[in-house]
This record gives C-alpha cells, structure tokens and sequence, in this order.
C-alpha cells in the first residue's frame, strides 16, 4: 500500500471557507494532513471543519483576518498548539476589491486590496517563518493579475504583483530553514470570487479533466497544484512562480487599441 502525500503531517490554508482554500484544505487531509481551517468567514470554517471530519480526517478551525499581523501569529501558534508541529502552509486568502480602474480608483480601496492582499501574506510568511519545521513548504496563491496589468482592477494587480516579490525574496531566508516557498499563478477559477457559486465536491484527482484551452480551472485544479508543491514530489522547486491557467497567457493577445476616454 502507498503511503498518502501528507501522512502525519499538520498543514494550515488561509481562505480555506471558500474556493480554491476549500479545495485544497480537503484535498490536503484526504492524503493524511491534519488541517487548520483559517479564514474571516466563521460558518465557512466551520462547514470545512466539519466536512472533512466526517470524512475520518482531522481539522480545527481558525478564525482571522489575514491583515492583521497577531491573527497571523495566533493562527500558526493554533496549530501547532493542535498538532504539535507545522510542515506545510498554504496562505490563499485574498479579495478581489471592487473593479475599479485607474480613473476611478480610490486611495480607500487601493489600501483595503493591499492591507488584505500583500500585508496579508507578509505577515503570513513572517509568522509561519520561525514556526514552520524543516522540510516543509510554504505555497502562496497570486495570480495571473501578478505577471500582467489589469486595467479594470490596479488595486489587485498591484497586490499580486507584490505578492510574487515577496515570494521570490523569501526563499533565500527559508532556505535557510529547509523550508521552501512557492508562488502559484492561476487564471480564471471558478470559484465565489469569480461569480461562481460555493462547491464543495471533490472528484479523484485521477478523474479530473482538461478545461477548455484559455478557459477556466476548477477549484480543485488549483488545490491539486498547491498539493503538488507543498509536497516532498517538488523537493528541488523553490522561489518560483507557477502558472495555471489552461494556457490563457501562453500566446500574446491579438491586441486591441485602448478606447480613449473624455
Ligand atoms: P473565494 O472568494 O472563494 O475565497 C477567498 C477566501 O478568502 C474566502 O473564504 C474569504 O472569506 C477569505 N478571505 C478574504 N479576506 C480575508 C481576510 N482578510 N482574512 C481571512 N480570510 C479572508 O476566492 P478564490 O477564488 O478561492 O480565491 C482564493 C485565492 O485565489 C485568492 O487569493 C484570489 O485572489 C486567488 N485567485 C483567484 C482567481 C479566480 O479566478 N477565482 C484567479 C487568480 C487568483
């Protein structure tokens, strides 16, 4: 019999009520993970927590605000405190922020998308860097928006954009640690934040199917490849960026002339 990927392992997902993080929090404890649930959502950790117990794995729940550097530390001190160690973590929570181009954005939501999105992960790989055991991973979700402009949504781009620097220049201290730390880069998911309704069913990775060209991945999909890097099989992959996108940014755009505003 093969051993699962997260055998005696204890893992901690941000963002894990909703979305990819609700994926990835399942996924982490089907193969053995006990899982720490954080996210600001309080029924929605409670709902994962609870679903994945009924599956015969091992959860608590957290409730934090990622922009807040003591939720960051609480949450890490949380789960170790539950499971005795910390070797992977997976920070994914993010908003979107209001679409707002840059005519008519304002300072207000440009700080409410960095303070939640890039100080958010700050504090994240600050906290879980002196906490986390060798050997471990850190897996961080930016975005497409993070390796191109978007001109509806600066405040987001700006955050993702960040959110890849961080990562990059984290690896060295982690390194240091043993630890490695990763940037995933997915395109349009299907999950809440792009208008798709909340599920949470799961297939066999083995049955998961190609998506369109240029289309768009499920949740699942995404969780797949946080799973991937922040297991022992991406030993020798550190301070990287990974795209998943079903090769929505492989080829140049046919371009378009911005239209000229008055
Ligand atoms: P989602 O909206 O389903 O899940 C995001 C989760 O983050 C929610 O449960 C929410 O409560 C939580 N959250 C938001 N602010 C928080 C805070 N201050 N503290 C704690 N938790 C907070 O969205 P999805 O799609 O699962 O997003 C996960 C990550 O993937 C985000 O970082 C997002 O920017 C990124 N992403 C999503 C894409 C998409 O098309 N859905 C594309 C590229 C990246």
């Amino acid at each position: 019999m093969t051993s699962r990927w997260f055998d005696g392992k204890s893992v901690l997902v941000t963002g894990a009520a909703s979305g990819i993080g609700a994926a990835a929090a399942q996924r982490f404890a089907a193969e053995g993970a006990a899982v720490c649930v954080a996210d600001s959502n309080a029924g929605g950790i409670e709902r994962v927590r609870s679903l994945i117990e009924r599956a015969g794995g091992r959860a608590i729940a957290a409730a934090v605000d990622i922009g807040r550097s003591e939720d960051n530390l609480a949450m890490v001190a949380k789960t170790v405190a539950a499971f005795g160690r910390l070797d992977a973590v997976f920070l994914n929570a993010g908003i979107l922020g209001g679409m707002a181009g840059f005519d008519t954005i304002t300072p207000e939501l440009f700080d409410k998308v960095i303070r939640t999105n890039l100080f958010g992960v700050f504090y994240g790989l600050k906290s879980v860097l002196p906490a986390i055991a060798p050997g471990g991973a850190v897996v961080v979700t930016a975005s497409t928006a993070g390796l191109f402009g978007l001109a509806e949504n600066p405040a987001y781009s700006a955050s993702k954009h960040g959110i890849v620097g961080l990562v990059r220049s984290a690896a060295a201290a982690y390194a240091v640690k043993g630890v490695r730390v990763n940037a995933i880069c997915p395109g349009g998911v299907a999950t809440p934040m792009a208008g798709v309704p909340q599920s949470d069913a799961l297939v066999d990775p083995s049955d998961l199917a190609m998506p369109a060209y240029g289309g768009t991945s499920s949740a699942q999909h995404v969780a797949e490849l946080a799973l991937f890097l922040a297991s022992s099989r991406a030993s020798a992959i550190t301070g990287a960026c990974h795209v998943i996108d079903v090769g929505w940014t492989s080829v140049l755009p046919t371009a378009a002339a911005p239209t000229a505003r008055t």
